[in-house]
């Protein structure tokens, strides 16, 4: 049997770490971190900080392994499918490598693995494709959500009022009129310039809860320029950027809960 342990580590702040996810890294043989090329250096080395910090487990075995970067051709669905496929079949190699005689494997998620994170979704084909005994489990994490709305000290709904999470590209021009709060991720076009509605308020965020965080938050007209010239500097200043936003309008009676 391999065991597999899906571990939230937060948004890249060690202290996001939940006692659960340290109890679960140490209860690992072999800790599985992530390279996403060099760009992404700060982000393996928020990793490996979690692993100095919190693995008192000596033995554990760390394996680094490079996530191919997805082609971006075809309908967005098959190229994500195709995408899967081939990060499955490098766990694969991983599990024979790294996990025989039933040893334990975790792997170290960003923010919380339910969260746009291929990780679940990959095991669940891995289990479908019939590969021997896996079973896995996962472990909460502190998602860029939370992080954001902690940033700008808010609630991320207003009273009674729904939330959206949603990939930027799936942003509609127009914001819902009913004070529902709709959180962009994944956003490398600037999807709220296509927002008409210029009194929407909006509550930004670059790396939060990393030590280089940014926000910004206001009437959208007012902040959209300052957030897309703070953007272009962060990103030229470090390499990558990662950012994140609520947006919502407020009826005149609606305050946040
Ligand atoms: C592939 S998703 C992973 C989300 C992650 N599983 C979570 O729970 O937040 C990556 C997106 O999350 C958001 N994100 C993750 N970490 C962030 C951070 N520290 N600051 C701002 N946005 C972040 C960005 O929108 C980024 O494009």
């Amino acid at each position: 049997m391999i065991r597999l342990l899906l571990v939230g580590i937060g948004t890249g702040n060690p202290e996001h770490m939940t006692m659960q996810a340290i109890s679960a890294l140490n209860a690992a043989d072999v800790i599985f971190v992530p390279d996403k090329g060099e760009a992404k250096e700060q982000l393996r080395d928020v990793r490996r900080t979690i692993i100095e910090r919190f693995v008192e487990n000596r033995r554990v075995q760390i394996v680094e392994f490079a996530v191919p970067t997805r082609v971006g051709e075809g309908a967005y669905q098959d190229g994500v499918t195709d995408w899967h496929d081939v990060i499955a079949d490098i766990y694969v190699q991983l599990f024979q490598l790294h996990l025989a005689n039933d040893k334990t494997g975790a792997f170290l998620i960003w923010g919380d693995p339910s969260l746009y994170d291929s990780t679940i979704r990959i095991m669940q084909q891995l289990k479908a494709r019939g590969t021997p005994l896996i079973a896995y489990d996962v472990i909460p994490g502190i998602t860029s959500v939370q992080a954001l709305a902690a940033a700008h000290r808010i609630p991320l709904n207003l009273i009674g009022a729904p939330i959206r999470i949603t990939p930027a590209r799936k942003l509609a021009a127009e914001l819902p009129d009913d004070g529902e709060t709709v959180v962009v991720m994944l956003d490398g076009e600037h999807a709220f310039l296509k927002i008409e509605d210029l009194d929407a308020e909006i509550y930004w965020g670059a790396y939060v809860g990393t030590s280089n965080e940014i926000i910004i938050a206001g009437r959208l007209g007012d902040v959209r320029e300052e957030i897309v010239k703070a953007r272009a500097e962060a990103r030229a200043k470090n390499g990558w950027i990662m950012d994140i936003y609520a947006m919502r309008k407020k009826k005149n009676d609606q305050i946040e809960e």
